[in-house]
């Protein structure tokens, strides 16, 4: 049978969060400069984004630029500030053809206006659509976000016994939607580099020796299978989960 055909479609994660991770040594591989690698790993965004929404996901987090990328050579940051800005207004269609909608978390003051009104522009004009939910972390990181909710939380003067797990959820740039089922990450590192620390609590994670630009859609039904073969405990027994009485 195809990979896409042992797909349980009625068992899907809600939410997909992807550490996009590899364009740099995909491009070294050929002897070409690490900027082709993010061009065609733009590619591999377009054509899993196209994968989510054909299966009916609902939230799709994808992890594009960190926190820490902002040390790279300033070559690189610029290169891919010029191809965020570009990819953005080309893509737009698109996301509009699929009734995708887009938002974006992290520290976006600090990309280039340029950047911030293209995708201002983006997500204004797909905020009515009702499919897939494409969120951009750009210039990300959990320790940044979860600075930022420290401080909003002491100029609202909450009171300490006000404060739960509710509330801190509440003050993350992810607030509106719900924490990752499945986590994949590409080229295969296994860290999770400040990534979504405080949402991925109980998320399955999957790692792939795949490196970004050849992620398709294949591997993408090879991670979702891996994930239907998991039993997701969160914290409770397997009889509980399957009713049956046996201490
Ligand atoms: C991921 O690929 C994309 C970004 C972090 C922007 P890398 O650029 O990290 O590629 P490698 O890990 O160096 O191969
Ligand atoms: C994580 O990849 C960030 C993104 C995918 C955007 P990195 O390549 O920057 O992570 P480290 O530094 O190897 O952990
Ligand atoms: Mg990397």
């Amino acid at each position: 049978m195809s990979l896409k055909g042992q797909i349980d479609t009625t068992r899907l994660p809600q939410h997909i969060a992807i550490i996009m991770d590899g364009n740099g040594r995909w491009a070294r591989r050929q002897g070409l400069r690490r900027i082709f690698g993010h061009r065609q790993g733009v590619e591999a965004v377009h054509r899993i984004t196209e994968t989510c929404t054909a299966l009916g996901i609902r939230y799709l987090t994808l992890y594009a630029f960190s926190t820490e990328n902002w040390n790279r050579p300033k070559e690189e940051v610029d290169a891919l500030m010029t191809l965020l800005i570009d990819t953005v207004e080309k893509e737009t269609p698109t996301l509009m053809k699929n009734n995708v909608r887009l938002a974006t978390i992290g520290d976006t003051d600090r990309l280039p206006s340029a950047a911030r009104s293209k995708f201002t522009n983006c997500i204004r004009q797909t905020e009515g659509n009702t499919g897939l939910t494409l969120i951009l972390a750009l210039s990300y990181s959990s320790r940044w976000e979860l600075t930022e909710a420290v401080r909003k939380a002491v100029q609202q003067g909450v009171a300490p016994e006000a404060i739960n797990e509710e509330y801190i959820s509440g003050l993350l740039t992810t607030a509106s939607y719900p924490d990752p089922d499945l986590l994949i990450r590409t080229s295969g590192e296994l860290r999770i580099s400040n990534f979504l620390l405080w949402q991925l609590a109980y998320a399955e994670l999957y790692f792939t020796d795949t490196l970004w630009p050849d992620f398709g859609e294949e591997d993408l039904y090879a991670a979702l299978i891996d994930y239907q073969k998991r039993e997701r405990r969160f914290g409770k027994t397997s009889e509980q989960l399957s009713n049956t009485s046996n201490i």
